[in-house]
């Protein structure tokens, strides 16, 4: 395969989303715009990935530094068009030599299956063009067969230049040679005063290099500019999630209304009930039940297993087989093994719970003093009262048990029975005597 490199555009300032977040940055499927196309780029097996952004948004630079090193960064300041903004990579790809493809960081949903026709042909550019419902302010494609003559911006076109229904996705490859030749060629006469990107079809064929568009799903070619926009391609994402669990399997009786995210992963004959919200990280075996108005993040969850309704799984929270986290229990970052049981509203944080343990309602790991966390440990079948606070660090042993409302803030041995509560005393009569004063007392106010 000849060598790719991916230009991601990332420079605009977004100021459409009125946000303050960086538009790029904003996620879909709880990933970043920005992420899903450079996930798309590596999946291509592009060698070399440039992004490039705009000197306003250090948070961008950071974000794509982090995941790909410095050498990924190209600045483009002031930002002076498409074409411009793709000539900023330049340097940055110094002498690498193959297929260069530019893609969007405001375009999420285009996979890597999308783009991969756009490196059919080698030998000249490529265009991925769509066929739009509403062409409004996208450039035309002017096509002669299956040949580009040009791209057409909206806002140079005649009335019949603007009926064409075949739009300009943004998306081109080519070798980079050819690329950048064609680039320095391009002017900034027109109508928005900016280097347009898509008049290097123009400028190839004039030099008789094959210029051609390849077509992609309308859907799939999207791009956010506007808050929306971002609704809008999360609804599509999440509806490609939906019935893709759907054919894989899984029991939705309400599929609209469970939200995935990018990398949820969830097998066959898993039942999901209405109203589920999956966070990033979230993995879920065949034959668990999520019941409704449940959150998950970072969980893991086995067969067997029974969540919610109304529970949250936070990171780390892993549940093996047969578990059951019931309704208004948090779970974070505790091992739960196979068979224990946290019914009703708890919060379990840092720790370990062994097998066929029993959580009481109520049950608070204390997990934090302020500075550090701590960790807490019930062993395979204790038994914790309701209302209790176990004060981290502590354990309890096998076998244990926990008297309701207690604090426990030593270890319990394994068999011990715990007690950390004020003991009960009874005043004998008591109640019956108090009654009858009090009923005399209101009498003589009548
Ligand atoms: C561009 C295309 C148009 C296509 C449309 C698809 C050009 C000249 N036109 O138009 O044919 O139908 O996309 O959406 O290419 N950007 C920079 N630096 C810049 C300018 C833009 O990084 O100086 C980035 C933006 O962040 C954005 C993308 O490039 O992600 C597209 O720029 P935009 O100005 O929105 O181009 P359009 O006018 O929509
Ligand atoms: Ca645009």
């Amino acid at each position: 395969m000849t060598a790719r490199a991916a230009i991601i555009l990332a420079a605009g300032q977004g100021t459409r989303m009125k946000s303050p977040l960086p538009k790029v940055l904003h996620p879909v499927g709880g990933r970043a715009m920005l992420d899903h196309a450079i996930d798309a780029a590596e999946a291509l097996g592009c060698e070399r990935i440039v992004v490039v952004v705009g000197a306003h948004s250090p948070e961008v630079r950071d974000h794509v530094v982090k995941r790909l090193g410095e050498d990924a960064i190209a600045v483009q300041d002031p930002p002076l068009g498409t074409g411009h903004a793709v000539r900023a990579a330049e340097a940055v790809l110094g002498d690498f030599v193959g297929q260069v493809v530019i893609t969007y960081g405001d375009v999420p949903l285009l996979k890597a299956s999308d783009i991969e026709p756009v490196f059919a042909s080698q030998d000249g550019v490529t265009v991925i063009g769509f066929e739009a419902r509403d062409p409004g302010a996208y450039g035309r494609l002017i096509l002669e067969g299956d040949s580009l003559s040009a791209i057409t911006e909206a806002k140079e076109a005649s009335a019949e230049v603007l009926a064409i229904t075949a739009c300009n996705s943004g998306v081109m490859a080519a070798p980079v040679g050819l690329l950048f030749e064609l680039l320095a060629e391009v002017r900034n006469e027109n109508a928005k005063g900016e280097y347009y990107l898509t008049d290097v079809v123009e400028l190839a064929r004039k030099r008789g290099a094959p210029t051609r568009a390849v077509f992609a799903d309308e859907d799939a070619v999207m791009g956010v500019n506007a808050q929306a926009e971002l609704a809008q391609a999360e609804a599509l994402f999440q509806k490609v999630q939906r019935d893709a669990f759907l054919a894989a399997g899984v029991t939705m009786a309400a599929p609209d209304t469970v939200h995935f995210a990018w990398d949820t992963e969830v097998c066959g004959g898993t039942t999901i009930e209405p109203f589920v919200v999956f966070g990033p990280g979230a993995k879920i075996a065949g034959g668990a039940r999520i019941r409704s108005f449940s959150h998950i993040e970072g969980a893991t969850v086995a067969a067997g297993a029974e969540v919610g309704p109304y529970a949250r799984l936070r990171p780390g929270a892993v549940l093996s087989e047969d578990v059951k986290v019931g309704n208004f229990v948090e779970v974070k970052n505790v091992t739960m093994a196979k068979g224990a049981k946290a019914n009703h509203l708890a919060y379990l944080g840092d720790g370990e719970v062994g097998a066929k343990a029993n959580i009481g309602a109520g049950t608070i790991f204390c997990n934090y003093d302020g500075f550090f966390k701590h960790r807490t440990t019930v062993g395979e079948g204790a038994f914790v009262g309701s209302n209790s606070a176990l004060v981290a660090p502590v354990s309890i042993g096998a076998g244990a048990m926990v008297g309701s409302g207690s604090v426990i803030t030593r270890d319990v041995a394994p068999g011990d029975l715990a007690l950390g509560r004020g003991e009960q005393t009874s005043k004998a009569g008591w109640a019956a005597r108090f009654i009858e004063t009090m009923r005399a007392k209101k009498a003589a106010r009548k």
